[in-house]
């Protein structure tokens, strides 16, 4: 089944023909799609929850508001009237979103429907098994420390035992955020509490899932843009090459282009981020996460919108992860095509202060195919993203090696 591409007509910023989008959540991500978005000349505006977010000093317009809060989200989308709202977060108050789009007030990238199923994990995750039969992890969803003991057990008469070693995660969080995991027995009660104090929205609800002991882990970038030949003028999709990375506590600190893959399994990678963004549907980049053992393939879960492990991107990849989302929304082609092997290592804020100065830069510089970004965060955390180094190389081993000593090299520090 084949969809036309929707096109925004570009015109001249702060002028009544200017394109004019709105990007929710303007964090590290959010900043890049923004100046991606600037360069073509796009009329930007930033909204974040809190003042001088990443993104918000390089649009043309900064708001700060509660996003989860849907009548300030209302008020504010009828205040600036853009013609895409741009998710960049999953926090949102997506039902009001569905509204406004419903309305016609906005369209919604890639759409509302796509925001709400994955701003928790048990929209994805049911869409995914149980609606699209995609290979997932076992799992099950619980409300008390008694139901999430009887669904390892399997005592709960839902299904068979999820067992041990498994995962636990508030159903509403991201970046690791109150998940871990399970060995034994004895881990039970203290995985329950950890998420219970981790979740974004406190509703007590997790999902605990049977752990996959994959060999490696994926992102696959799907373009949803406008094709070219015999897609002329409709959707087609494309998919970058494929992203390994290492999580360490369930947060990002490693990225690498192109993660080789077996033929069959990338074939099956491609099939599951298929079927998922065909129902996701829109126009925009997604990040499919993966599980690989061999040439088996589990799906995790899909960010309808550029993926943390895609910055490596910014230097392997003729266009970014975030120039493909902007040329995606704006109903433009794409070129997914891989430019170097490359890698990608977070920058700590290793500090709890304000107003942060960066030691090291030009040393980490000093190496050639080396580069980094100082995503510019007002306030930094020990364990906060302030940053990120990247590296190109013949080989992805020599680019990681490169990406960590770059990153290791930057030492944000208080002032004074
Ligand atoms: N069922 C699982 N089996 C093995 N590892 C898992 C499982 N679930 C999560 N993980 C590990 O934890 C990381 C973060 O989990 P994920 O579900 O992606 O949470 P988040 O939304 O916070 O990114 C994954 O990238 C993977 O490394
Ligand atoms: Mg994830």
């Amino acid at each position: 089944m084949s969809t036309p591409v929707q096109t925004l007509t570009l015109g001249t910023p702060l002028s009544p023909s200017a394109a004019r989008v709105m990007l929710l959540g303007s964090g590290e991500l959010g900043k890049e799609v923004l100046i991606a978005l600037q360069r073509l000349g796009v009329e930007t505006i930033a909204v974040d929850r809190y003042e001088n977010a990443p993104g918000q000093q390089v649009a043309h317009h900064a708001r700060t508001i509660t996003m989860s809060d849907a009548a300030q989200l209302r008020t504010l989308i009828e205040a600036e009237r853009p013609q895409l709202v741009v998710p960049e977060i999953e926090a949102i108050a997506t039902a009001e979103l569905e509204k406004l789009e419903a309305e016609g007030v906005v369209r919604v990238i890639p759409t509302a429907r796509a925001a709400r199923l994955t701003m928790d994990r048990e929209g994805i995750r049911r869409l995914a098994a149980e609606t699209l039969a995609l290979p997932t992890s076992p799992y099950r969803f619980c409300n008390s420390l008694a139901e999430l003991q009887a669904a390892i057990d399997g005592t709960d008469g839902l299904g068979a035992a999820i067992g041990y070693p498994c995962v636990v995660k508030p159903v509403m969080s991201s970046s690791g955020k109150g998940q871990s995991k399970i060995d034994g027995p004895a881990d039970v009660q203290k995985a329950w509490e950890y998420a219970m104090a981790g979740g974004r929205v406190s509703h007590g609800r997790v999902i605990v899932e049977g752990f996959i002991d994959f060999d490696y882990e994926i992102t696959l970038l799907t373009v949803r843009a406008r094709g070219q030949g015999a897609e002329a003028g409709q959707i087609a999709t494309a998919y970058c090459e494929p992203i390994g990375h290492k999580q360490v506590s369930g947060d990002y600190v490693e990225s690498w282009q192109p993660q080789p893959m077996s033929p069959l399994a990338l074939e099956r990678a491609q099939t599951i981020a298929r079927t998922v963004t065909d129902n996701l549907g829109g126009q925009g980049l997604f990040g499919v996460e993966l599980f690989v053992k061999g040439d088996m393939v589990w799906f995790s879960e899909v960010s309808p919108r550029p993926h943390d492990t895609g910055l490596v991107t910014l230097s392997t990849q003729v266009q970014s992860e975030f120039e493909l989302h902007a040329r995606a929304i704006l109903g433009l082609p794409v070129d997914t095509s891989l430019r170097a092997p490359g890698a990608s290592a977070v920058i700590y804020g290793g500090v709890d202060a304000q107003d942060v100065v960066f030691d090291g830069v030009a040393e980490a510089l000093s190496e050639p195919g080396t580069d980094i970004r100082l995503f510019g965060k007002p306030e930094s955390f020990v364990k906060r993203r302030l940053g990120v180094a990247l590296a190109t190389a013949p080989d992805v081993d020599t680019a990681r090696a490169k990406a960590l000593a770059a990153a290791a090299k930057v030492k944000p520090r208080v002032r004074g």
